[in-house]
């Protein structure tokens, strides 16, 4: 439907996590008027939930270099090497303009040094974190206070809809649904000659993930449906050690951050077996592909449904100081890791692919900018190293802002885009778009199961679509119905993407084509939709 109101900035930041509240604090302060769009609260998205830290290079005897070589190893081949350079080499400055925008991190009582822990995939204790555990939540804590204190201009409850472009084909804002906000409440849009996606994920792509309600895709979405170039979506990260709570259980799951392990816990089956111990020779500090794929070859073998993560000797006190937000998550579900180990299963975590960008956060779109995890700058490779993701949002919000500040870009009046139109799907085929991927396509793939999913994903838009060309009849547009339909979208391109790629590397695991193929597929596959009904 055509915008019922209109408002005007020079920056529109989509998202309110760490990279498009970095990427909105350092654009103003640079003098442009900006505006944050975000689909629920500020505080709603990804960020607030990240334990484990950020990762840089902080600690004595550290150095990027290091911190490089465990990007490339965990990435499995498919890093961009530049962009993990620029990572690791800003990222400690980086991470001390946080501080100095008021971020608290856990520090030594005695020397007032930060406190490091160690994850998957990491050499050495380079892991920054704060509350123990609740390294995202104040992270998000210190940024909106920042943004409020700054003034800036934020819409919640703001859905983005679709990028507007102007006769050149050149960014001119968003198109939005806003619920509950007055005079601003219905389609709107934001004009604006750059627009910066800060959506974050899709785990809401698959039945049972870390990830909030919230991360349905929106971002890829729409930039799928703007033209712009996607790449390495298949390459999903299931975190190893998810609390298990069930066969059936649905929606966001408690993590059990891997600086448990960091801190010296251990993985065992039901017979207390450390089965990691002998597979790979950092055992449960492995890459995080590496301890998903023993843990889920683990349970086939023994035809449990779970592992278990002992972390009993870390004894109470430890617990409530280290980890109290996972001590209470696991205490509300009735399991007390201090008598009992903790039972866990891999579930959706990362997308370590997006909207492909250079080391400016731009897009192939020109004016269109994509930050964090809806981001694929190539630092991730096929596989995201531990606690490099709140690092990859501050670093390359920083570069964004630079480049906006840089290059003011103008535009002309938005013109009426081309039928991208889709008709929306009903709100309950987001349970069945996750259906379909779990079982289809989550952390153990073959043809086979990728086909049943492209399948019975095809069968679902195409009775939309058969549907609306009958009766000219569409679902409702609302936060459900575009949250359907965008997850339906970005599951169609990943499941795509899973069949093309004939191996294994990193996250990706076809069991099918159980080794890694550099010959065939050291390579990205990149997607760009023309307009048509997606
Ligand atoms: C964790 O705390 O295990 C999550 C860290 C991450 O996803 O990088």
């Amino acid at each position: 439907p055509p915008p019922g109101w209109s408002r005007e900035a020079d920056v529109v930041v989509v998202g309110s996590g760490v990279a498009g509240l970095t990427v909105a604090l350092r654009c103003a302060a640079a003098g442009a008027k900006v505006t944050v769009v975000t689909k629920a609260h500020l505080d709603d998205g990804s960020t607030r939930w990240a334990q484990g830290g950020i990762a840089a290079a902080l600690g004595d005897g550290d150095t990027p270099e290091q911190h490089l070589e465990d990007t490339l190893v965990a990435g499995a081949g498919l890093c961009d090497e530049p962009a993990v350079r620029t990572l690791v080499t800003e990222g400690p400055d980086a991470v001390r303009r946080l501080m100095d925008t008021g971020a608290h991190f856990d520090t030594d009582a005695a020397s007032g040094e930060l406190l490091l822990t160690r994850e998957g995939g990491h050499r050495r204790r380079r892991i920054t974190h704060a509350g123990g555990d609740a390294t995202g939540a104040e992270v998000s804590r210190a940024l909106i206070a920042a943004v409020r204190e700054a003034g800036i201009d934020f819409v919640e409850n703001a859905l983005v809809l679709d990028l507007l472009t102007d006769a050149e084909g050149r960014t001119a804002g968003v198109t939005l649904h806003v619920m509950g906000a007055g005079a601003r409440d219905g389609v709107g849009a934001v004009r604006a000659p750059a627009v910066v996606l800060a959506t974050g994920g899709m785990g809401q792509v698959f039945s049972a993930t870390t990830n909030p309600a919230v991360s349905t895709g929106d971002g890829v979405a729409l930039a799928l449906r703007a033209g712009a170039e996607v790449s390495d979506l298949e390459f999903v990260q299931f975190h190893p050690t998810v609390l298990w709570l069930g066969p059936d259980a649905e929606g966001q799951q408690p993590l059990v951050s891997e600086a448990v392990r960091g801190e010296g816990a251990h993985l065992v089956d039901a017979d207390g077996v450390r089965f990691m111990v002998g597979q790979h020779e950092l055992a449960e500090l492995a890459p995080r592909d590496v301890v998903a794929k023993g843990i889920m070859r683990r349970m086939q073998e023994t035809g449990a449904d779970h592992m278990l993560l002992d972390a009993r000797h870390f004894g109470a006190r430890m617990w409530e100081e280290r980890f109290p937000t996972i001590l209470a998550a696991c205490r509300a579900h009735g399991i007390d890791p201090v008598t009992r180990p903790i039972p866990v299963a891999p579930a959706a975590h990362y997308a370590s692919g997006g909207v492909r960008t250079d080391l400016r956060g731009r897009t192939t779109v020109p004016g269109l900018y994509a930050c964090g995890e809806v981001a694929c700058t190539g630092v991730h490779g096929a596989n995201r190293l531990a606690s490099n993701s709140l690092l990859e949002g501050l670093v390359f919000a920083e570069r964004i802002a630079a480049d906006i500040a840089a290059h003011p870009a103008s535009c002309g009046e938005p013109v009426v885009p081309e039928a991208f139109a889709s008709p929306l799907l009903a709100p309950e085929a987001r349970y069945e778009v996750q259906r379909i991927m779990s079982a289809g396509a989550g952390v153990l793939r073959s043809a086979e199961s990728l086909a049943v999913a492209a399948g019975a994903l095809e069968r679902l838009h195409t009775a939309a679509v058969e549907a609306y060309d009958r009766d000219g009849k569409t679902e409702e547009p609302c936060v459900e119905t575009w949250e359907a339909t965008n997850l339906s979208l970005v599951a169609r391109v990943l499941v795509a993407a899973a069949r093309r790629r004939e191996e294994t590397r990193g996250c990706h695991w076809r069991e099918d084509r159980p080794d890694r193929d550099d010959a065939r597929w050291r390579r990205h596959l990149v997607v760009r939709l023309t307009p048509h009904r997606t």
